[in-house]
């Protein structure tokens, strides 16, 4: 699928929000308009939460063929604080395990009204496809696609970026981990390129480094050290072992943490107000250390605060694409 072809999908005639498939091709200002809109539904914690009726009678449909903690209960509360019913299918109970077709899945619930799947799978160009072949008044949110792609992660992290650098250009972002199966990255580095200009530091152990045809403003930095020094924003990530097919010959949790692990140590040579953020799920001690992931510097909890936001404002925005229907 070509950036114009998304474009064509994802927004309407009039360049509203019809599905979010993916943050490719999206312009500065559409970008920007959901981060602001997003800090409409933040609240203070230990405050009672936003809530509205923008989605009253609305269907919100859950379709995680992959686990998921954060964006499937995010996704699933946001909708709920708009008031819209909330259905979570859950796959392993579904008549996918009897050989229905992902297809006739959809059509199954279409036919019980609903107006919004979200969609998570392990392979790639399922939420396009489903995208394709729904009605057109029904929406499709990519909720994590294979190794391409997770859009409202991308929103999210950007969101917090924003809140502490104040402008999303002109900063060092470092990405550490296994960039190769990496969708968040992805999306990040989507973002930040339609936002920026930004300089992206990528550090990948070899043989999960990433294609860097997928990263045309990133370096590929082989010294950790040298990449984090003087880093506005450092981002981990988890290996994704469930993504490594046959015997890996990856180092032990230990060596990994001595050479990829974001340390203490490791963060001094960043900026003093850089940030440390982690898509979750995290794996203490490996990739990130643990007094890391809990200290001054760490936004990982706000990521997750700020994924509730983002997707009731995707939300509000598909909804407002098809007002009259
Ligand atoms: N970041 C993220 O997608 O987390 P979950 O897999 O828990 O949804």
């Amino acid at each position: 699928m070509n950036e114009s072809e998304t474009g064509c999908l994802q927004l309407t005639e009039s360049g509203k929000l019809r599905h979010l498939l993916t943050l490719r091709g999206l312009r500065r200002d559409f970008i920007s308009d959901l981060l602001d809109r997003s800090e409409h539904y933040q609240h203070k914690p230990g405050t009672p939460p936003s809530r509205d009726k923008a989605l009253d009678g609305r269907t919100v449909v859950n379709l995680f063929f992959e686990p998921s903690t954060r964006t499937r209960a995010s996704f699933e509360l946001a909708a709920k604080r708009m008031s819209a019913d909330v259905l979570n299918l859950d796959v392993n109970m579904s008549s996918r395990k009897k050989g229905e077709s992902i297809l006739d899945t959809i059509y199954t619930l279409q036919a019980m009204q609903a107006d919004v799947f979200v969609v998570r799978d392990a392979s790639a160009g399922i939420p396009e496809f489903i995208a394709r072949n729904v009605q057109p008044y029904v929406s499709v949110l990519n909720a994590g696609e294979a190794d391409v792609s997770h859009p409202t992660q991308g929103l999210l992290d950007l969101l917090t970026i924003r809140q502490h650098k104040q402008n999303l250009d002109g900063l060092t972002v470092t990405v550490i981990g296994d960039l190769k199966h990496s969708r968040v990255a992805r999306s990040l580095g989507e973002g930040l390129s339609i936002m920026g200009p930004n300089e992206l530091r990528l550090v990948a152990p070899p043989e999960l480094a990433p294609d860097m045809e997928l990263y045309p403003q990133g370096v590929l930095v082989d010294d950790i050290d040298e990449a984090i020094n003087g880093a506005d924003v450092i981002m981990t990530l988890r290996i994704q072992r469930e993504r490594i097919k046959g015997k890996s010959s990856l180092m032990t949790n230990h060596e990994y943490l001595q050479k990829y692990g974001l340390t203490e140590e490791r963060l001094s040579r960043a900026r003093p107000d850089a940030i440390v953020m982690h898509p979750g799920p995290m794996n203490r001690d490996v990739e990130i250390a643990g007094p890391v992931a809990d200290g001054p510097q760490s936004v990982i909890t706000q990521q997750v605060n700020n994924g509730l936001a983002i997707r009731m404002a995707v939300l509000a925005a598909v909804f407002e694409s098809r007002q009259g229907q």
